[in-house]
């Protein structure tokens, strides 16, 4: 089973089993992950806001001009790093995609 390994804003590593017919967000969300999607999924609210390591980041598509604006209006953008995880569709290719999640708000 592909795997996503997600630091939590404690620092603690959590490795979870990656469903591929699910957004990296509603993997998170299904392993009761402390992150918010307030919007479902819809490239609306930034709350599923995360930091992919950058070596990953450099593998995922090009985030839409919508999920860039809204990044860039987050106080916590990391340029390079940071994606909405409800605009990432896991797929195999990322098995053991690494990413960090950001405090709640
Ligand atoms: S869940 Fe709202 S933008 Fe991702």
């Amino acid at each position: 089973m592909p795997t996503i390994h997600v630091i939590d804003a404690d620092g603690a590593e959590h490795v979870i089993e990656g469903d591929m017919k699910a957004s990296v967000m509603e993997n998170l969300c299904d392993h009761a992950l402390p992150l918010d999607a307030d919007c479902g999924g819809s490239c609306a609210c930034a709350t599923c806001h995360v930091l992919v390591d950058a070596d990953w980041a450099a593998r995922l598509p090009e985030p839409s001009l919508d999920e860039q604006a809204l990044l860039e209006e987050e106080p916590t953008y990391q340029p390079g790093r940071s994606r909405l995880s409800c605009q990432i569709d896991f797929r195999s290719e990322l098995d053991g995609l690494r990413l960090t999640l950001l405090p709640r708000r």
